[in-house]
């Protein structure tokens, strides 16, 4: 099998890390990669993953038998449409099915129309409307902007001067969701599809906050762990039965069903699991601790989604827990800078921790630089969470560069189980 994986970010490393160890695998190539996909696979810097032209043909020319998407952009602009219009098996959604991301107000009214647990919500277009609403109401409130913001479109602030200057910004582009506040913790579900029957993976926890204590502003996640002590299995029935089920009849029934990741963001609350979000892709840093742990074969994963056949294909619980901790670029969520020289000390025989690059290059001379705001994520795998935690932290003041900085608590500070 010869495969195509889309994008650039630790999430894709770790993917091509998975197919590289498949026995299924003849070829693997990444576009554009980056340096760590570099060493275990082709990268084709070249090819922009939300240019349809440019994937059909790198696939032509590379003779790919399977495309996998990695971010959401190009599902959002149709790739996923225009490859199966050239009949290259792909994993990841139409653009109309990955509206479920693309638009906060359609996943919205699709979670309203299915019975899917939601926080309560108001969608706006207009900002005298918005502003006499909050100005009105008692409620504590969260401010989202409808389409995508890689991370960055959502505001929770008691400060109702810092709502309205955000919520003045978004209208002036799009619409604004405003949704109640949710007490409870986050927990991220994914779940595998292949257009008819589908699979849930074990409970990963992203930590969005910037800093240590679930503090400062959100990120695009700082760490993750897989599984979550906290999600039990019977909190994993209650999530099935009400939350995963419903969504995925309404999925059937509305004509959106897909082969490919729905990423179910939850809170859970007091009453139950709610949904914050759907995304239609594998997260990050969530991708990068769960992979490590499926035991099964990627290129038998990819082609029991593309051929229909998930049913028949046997998932064991992970034997061990992974934790994951993003090593970033000073200033990053804000303006950061690129191009930081690494230097990356790791000693032999590490056999407990993997490193994913996000967005790193080589230079001309062959030195690796970094090349984004969250460079690396550093795996580490135990027996349980905190001997996991420890194998990460490990091998993290080994990454360094200019300004480097990680959490300190991932891995270690828990959600409580109500
Ligand atoms: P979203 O992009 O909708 O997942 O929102 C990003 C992050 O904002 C979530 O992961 C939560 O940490 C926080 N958030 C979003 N919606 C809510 C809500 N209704 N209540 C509390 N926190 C929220
Ligand atoms: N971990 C958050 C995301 O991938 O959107």
């Amino acid at each position: 099998m010869r495969v195509l994986i889309l994008g650039n970010g630790a999430r894709e490393h770790a993917l091509t890390w998975k197919f590289s160890k498949s026995k299924r695998i003849s070829a693997l190539f990444v576009a554009p990669g980056n340096a760590g996909t570099g060493e275990i696979a082709t990268n084709l810097p070249d090819v922009r993953p939300t240019s349809a032209e440019e994937v059909i043909q790198a696939c032509r020319t590379q003779r790919v038998d399977l495309v996998f998407v990695g971010p959401e952009d190009p599902l959002a602009v149709g790739v996923v449409d225009a490859l199966q219009k050239e009949k290259i098996p792909v994993i990841g959604p139409s653009a109309k099915s990955a509206q479920l991301e693309a638009s906060k107000a359609f996943a919205k009214s699709f979670m309203m129309r299915n019975n899917v647990p939601t926080a309560e919500h108001w969608t706006f277009t207009s900002y005298p409307d918005l502003e006499r609403f909050l100005k009105s109401t008692t409620k504590r409130v969260v401010l989202k902007k409808s389409g995508l913001a890689a991370g960055k479109g959502v505001v929770e602030s008691g400060d109702l001067k810092e709502l309205l200057q955000f919520a003045r910004r978004t209208l002036q582009e799009d619409q604004l969701v405003v949704e109640e506040f949710l007490e409870g913790f986050e927990t991220s579900i994914f779940v595998l599809c292949d257009g008819s029957s589908y699979r849930i993976l074990p409970p990963c926890m992203d930590y969005k906050k910037a800093y240590d204590g679930n503090k400062g502003p959100n990120t695009g996640g700082m760490g993750s762990i897989c599984p979550v002590p906290s999600v039990t299995a019977s909190l994993m029935n209650r999530i099935q039965t009400e939350v995963v089920n419903p969504t995925m009849e309404g999925l059937g029934k509305e004509g959106l069903t897909y082969k490919g990741v729905l990423y179910l963001g939850l809170m859970i609350t007091k009453e139950g699991p709610k949904v914050l979000e759907y995304n239609v892709r594998f997260g990050d840093p969530e991708t990068q601790v769960l992979l490590p742990l499926l035991s099964n074969d990627m290129g038998n994963l990819a082609e029991a989604v593309v051929t229909g056949s998930l049913p028949q294909l046997p998932f064991d619980p992970p034997d061990k827990t992974a934790v994951g901790v993003v090593i970033a670029a000073p200033g990053y969520p804000g303006t950061y800078p690129k191009g930081l020289s690494v230097d990356l000390d790791i000693p032999k025989g590490t056999d407990c921790t993997l490193i994913f690059h996000a967005a790193t290059q080589r230079d001309t001379k062959g030195n690796l630089q970094t090349n984004g705001g969250r460079c690396f994520t550093v795996v580490g795998l135990g027996k349980d969470i905190f001997e996991a935690s420890a194998k990460a932290y490990e091998i993290v003041p080994r990454v360094r560069f200019e300004g480097a900085w990680y959490r300190k608590d991932i891995g270690k500070l828990l959600p409580h189980p109500f």
